[in-house]
């Protein structure tokens, strides 16, 4: 079928009310999601490990080609050879530098990155789908400046995106002290957004500036075990979140991707709150070709 030509008549998010908002998170909550229905599970680790190593290989290779370093190091290892500068997050994003020399690939990339997708939609999601145009890539060191802005839990969806996406995190580096990275079940994530009511903006404001709250919700989550060459699938509405990195350097490559058929039946058109206010659409967010026309 060719998606590009699919009329939808869509109300925009960004156009309901405060009431309205509360009402459709509450049922986007209420629901058995596509992800529940495929694993049985909010969450699964699977094997992915030819992927997994072609994605560390092509990290290695983009680190010394955007002369980030002068030869090959164990990413792990990065941050014993880069400045802090480099490592350290903005307060408004969260974000370090050193990611953000990721957010540009090249052809070589895209090509590891488009066979793992044909992977994705042969051996795990058995039917077409929509794919991130371009997965994140991040790098979190340990003892960076302004680390304290973590953790800040969240949901992708609070930050606009579709319930019906789910969420794929590669770790890029083995896990040994942890990945810095913890996650709630939806059950787990419903009963905090309760305690707000449903209001996303208001679970942020609380997660990002009270430090009790940040700590409760540490105390709920618990930490993503995958190991190196395994992907970590999880569905889009459990609330999760980086940690500080302890002792080592943690590269990650996380994408999101949603079924056709979920979104063929959406009602509601998605922006992102974020600085590019991205629209989550065929030729937007995500590719403009699906899984089974690339
Ligand atoms: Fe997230």
């Amino acid at each position: 079928m060719d998606t590009s030509t699919l009329q939808h008549k869509k109300v925009k998010l960004e156009c309901l009310n405060a009431e309205e908002r509360r009402a459709h998170a509450k049922e986007t909550y209420a629901q058995k999601s596509y992800f529940q229905t495929l694993f049985n599970a909010d969450e699964v680790n699977l094997s992915c490990k030819e992927h997994a190593l072609q994605f560390q290989a092509e990290i290695n290779r983009l680190v010394t080609e955007k002369n980030i370093l002068p030869t090959i190091v164990s990413l792990e290892s990065m941050h014993q050879y880069i400045g802090d500068e480099l490592t350290a997050y903005d307060f408004t994003h969260g974000v370090n530098k050193l990611s953000s020399y990721f957010y540009q690939t090249d052809d070589h990339f895209k090509k590891v990155y488009h066979q793992f997708i044909r992977f994705l939609r042969n051996e795990i999601v058995k039917e077409p789908f929509l794919f991130q145009a371009t997965p994140t890539i991040r790098l979190h060191c340990p003892k960076a400046i302004n680390a304290n802005l973590y953790p800040r839990y969240h949901s992708d969806i609070f930050y606009g995106h579709p319930p019906e996406e789910f969420n794929i995190w590669i770790p890029l580096t083995p896990k040994l002290g942890g990945h810095g990275f913890s996650i709630m079940s939806v059950d787990e994530s419903k009963t905090e957004l309760n305690k707000f009511n449903y209001d996303f903006a208001e679970f942020v404001g609380s997660a990002t500036h009270d430090r009790s709250f940040s700590a409760h919700c540490e105390s709920v989550a618990h930490a993503v075990e995958a190991n190196l060459g395994e992907m970590f699938l999880f569905d889009s509405r459990c609330i999760h979140s980086g940690e500080p990195l302890k002792e080592h350097t943690r590269v990650s490559i996380d994408i999101r991707l949603l079924p056709l058929s979920q979104y063929q039946k959406m009602t509601v058109e998605y922006r992102g709150t974020g600085r590019l206010k991205i629209l989550f659409e065929l030729g937007h967010c995500y590719h403009e070709l699906n899984s089974d026309q690339l």
